[in-house]
This record gives C-alpha cells, structure tokens and sequence, in this order.
C-alpha cells in the first residue's frame, strides 16, 4: 500500500498507521511518503521518455533537504527561486550543472552567487537583470548560460494569485520584446542565451494554457533561430495541477500528450519545473482536535453545526485560508459517530484561520487525530511564526518506518535571533 490509505478503519502512509507517527512525534506533524514521491517523480519521466527533457523538480513546493535529497537520488534536478534554495540543492548534492535559478527579484548578491557557482541556467525576469548579470559575469571573466522567462500573455486558468502567465502578471518579458532583447544580448560578452522559460501559473487542470504557452516558447525560438541566435533549450516551467477533491485531473501522460507534438517541432531539449504535481499527494498533515463548539444551526436544513478547533491552522497550512484551497479533511481512525457539519478551523486570532468549511465529519472528540491530506506541496514550506507558533516537524515515512527528518522548532530557537 503506498501513499495514504486505509487500512481497515484506520489511515497509514506506505502502510505505516498514522495514528502511530502521531503519538510518538506529536501534533502538528507533517508525514510524507518516500513510495508516493518515487512513484510521481517516475510518472512524469516516463511521460516524456520520448524526447529529451530534464526534469528540475521545483524546491519552491517543498525544499525540506531530506525531500531535496530524495528526489536528487530518483535522478531529479533542480529548480531553485532564491539564494537560500540553490544552498539548499547544492546541500542535497545536487550539481550546480543541475541547478537552474528563477526569480522576479534576483539581487545582486543572489546573482553573483549564481554565477560564481556556474548554475545550468538563470532565468532572467527583465532586461535590467541582463544587464546586472552581464556586469557581474564580465567582473569575474565569465559568460553566464542565460533563459529569458517569457511572458506568453496566456491565461492558465486557475486561482489569480497562482497565476503568473498574463501580461497583466509581473513575471517574465513579453514576447514580442525578446527577439530585440537577444540580439542586443549579442554583445555582452557575461550573457550566453541559452534558452527561453515560460511559467504560466500553477494547479493548472486545463491542458489548453499550457499547450499555448508551448506553442509560444517554440515560435519564439524559430523567430530567435532565423534571427541568428540559437538556443539549446525550452524550459516549460511548472504548473501541472493534482486533484484535491477526488475529480479526475489530466497526468502526466495527458500532458505529454498535450506538448510534446509542438514541442517536437523546435527539436530542441525540454526542460520541466514541476512541483506541486510530485509532492502534494505526498504528504499529510496531521493535526489534533482541541476544542469543539456549537456553531448554531444551517440555515438551510436547521441541522446543527460545529466549529472544529485543531492544533494546526494557517501557521503550518495558509492554502485554505490565502487561495480557498480545498483540501480533504478526515479523522485518522474512522468512528462510528453522526455526522456533523462542521467549520474545520486553526487556532490563530484570525477569523480567516480555518482549514475547512461546512465539512460533513463524524462528531469529533477533543484529542482525535485528524489528516489533511494532499498537503506535501505549499503546506510547511508557507508555514509562519505568527502568534509565536512554532514550525512542526515533518517525518518522511520509508520502506515500513519513518524518521523525523526536521525536528519540530523550539521557542529558544526563535529567541536565539532577538536581543
Ligand atoms: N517554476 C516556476 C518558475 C514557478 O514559479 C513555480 C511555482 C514552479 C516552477 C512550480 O510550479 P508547480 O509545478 O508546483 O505548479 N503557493 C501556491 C503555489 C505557488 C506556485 C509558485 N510557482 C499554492 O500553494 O498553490
């Protein structure tokens, strides 16, 4: 059994009852399967072993080094958006050669980090940061391998604040100003063009924006071609969505399907970011219940409901709370008790802090244990310190055992930063 199923009543990751982890470790936990990952990261290999493509696993969606290090060892490479996550890949020993580095606001310290490591590739957001990078390549005597991040001015369809493809978006350089931008290029001796990215959002289940973006990154190149500049790449970035609710969402396969025939056409190599796609399903949070309130009745059938309070909230998961993200919410061990409907909330003093509303759960008990599940992507990577919350520690379970691999932070390591 891999992932998080059921066994008989009771909810396990790679069969291993979560119930178990949770005693021994505590609540907030995050629990993540090592099968799960292997096992997606694999999918999306197979999906374009056709053609050739690398895979840079984005560290954005959780860049927990034992996470890093696991996904270096199924062959992955790297795609880091800050200085602290290329510190982090070359941590989990990734190679800088596997390493690409993408960013709206790269500083200059970032950069020069960058370019001394000599990183595959630096996607760069504007014109500005060619020329800051051309300056500090000429400064040490080297040509940087340079990604201009195209903005394709596509809509990827999904919640605006994951969406990153549209004009109207900060991200990337229009594309009709890339081909002035490449010849101009030309004549930094820092910058070597090496190829064009596009990110057009993330969670994205409708196959058409990304087809288009494809399409956008292969009549750029052709134009660049013609133009005499020749690249070696197109990076197709992220965005491959997952289901949270149980409805079926294209996969890898389908997204190969959907790509590759234009991508074929510019015989070029692919690159791909995919985050989200390999580690939401991946991991679990796991959190217990503190309090349970009457909160008056529905409006609509009279029937009574109940504000769940748990021990975890918007300081180890914000998705719910910052995109309305849904996310299944279930006991760990299933009771036999009548279903209530129930607001699923955090503990912060924040009426937005809530995990789920108008769940149907069985009447919860104070110190049930429950799992939020699909929470391996953007879950404690986002986690915050508000309310001098603490960030919980994350587990990842392995061939029938688990190992804690960040121990759950310590209110003195927060003081160890103030005077
Ligand atoms: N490449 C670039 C340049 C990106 O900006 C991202 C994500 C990815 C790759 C990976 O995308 P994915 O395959 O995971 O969709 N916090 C939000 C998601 C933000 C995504 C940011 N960029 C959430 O929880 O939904």
């Amino acid at each position: 059994m891999i992932g998080f199923q059921r066994d008989g009543a009771a909810l396990a990751c790679d069969g291993v009852p979560l119930d178990r982890i949770a005693s021994a470790e505590g609540t907030p936990l995050y629990v993540y399967s090592s099968a799960t990952i292997a096992a997606r990261y694999r999918a999306i290999d197979e999906a374009f072993a056709g053609y050739p493509h690398r895979i840079h696993y984005a560290l954005k969606a959780n860049s927990t080094l034992a996470i890093a290090r696991l996904l270096r060892g199924l062959g992955s490479s790297a795609d880091a958006n800050s200085g602290g996550e290329i510190e982090v890949a070359i941590l989990a020993g990734f190679t800088p050669a596997q390493i690409v580095f993408t960013g709206v606001g790269k500083t200059s310290g970032e950069l020069a980090q960058a370019v001394a490591l000599g990183v595959r590739s630096i996607n760069v957001e504007s014109e500005g940061e060619i020329a800051r990078l051309d300056a500090i390549a000429r400064e040490r005597g080297v040509r940087t391998s340079v990604a201009i991040r195209v903005n394709p001015d596509v809509d990827a369809k999904t919640h605006p604040h994951i969406s990153t493809g549209l004009r109207t978006n900060k991200f990337g350089i229009p594309a009709s100003d890339v081909p002035d931008i490449c010849r101009r290029a030309q004549f930094m001796d820092g910058i070597q063009i090496v190829g064009l990215h596009a990110h057009i959002g993330s969670q994205i289940t409708d196959l058409a924006p990304l087809a288009n973006a494809a399409r956008a990154l292969v009549t750029l190149a052709r134009e660049l071609r013609d133009k005499g500049t020749t690249i070696e790449h197109l990076d197709i970035g992220g965005g491959l969505g997952v289901s949270y609710d149980g409805e079926p969402v294209p996969g890898p396969v389908d997204y190969a399907n959907a790509v590759l025939p234009i991508l074929r056409e510019s015989g070029l190599a692919i690159v791909l970011e995919p985050g989200r796609h390999i580690i939401a399903p991946a991991g679990a949070l796991l959190t217990r219940v503190v309090d349970v309130k009457d909160a008056g009745v529905r409006p609509t059938t009279l029937e009574p409901r109940a504000f769940v309070v748990m021990d975890a909230g918007m300081t180890e998961l914000i998705r719910p709370m910052l995109y309305d993200a849904f996310h299944r919410i279930e006991p760990v061990v299933r009771t036999g008790a009548p279903l209530v409907c129930a607001d699923v909330v955090g503990p912060l003093c924040e009426s937005s802090d809530t995990l789920g509303r108008d769940r149907m759960v069985p009447r919860p008990q104070v110190g049930e244990l429950y799992a939020v599940l699909d929470a391996g992507a953007y879950g404690a990577v986002m986690s915050s310190n508000y309310n001098r919350r603490l960030f919980p520690a994350e587990v990842l379970v392995e061939n029938g055992a688990w190992r804690v691999i960040r121990r759950r932070q310590k209110l003195q390591d927060l003081l160890a930063l103030e005077s």
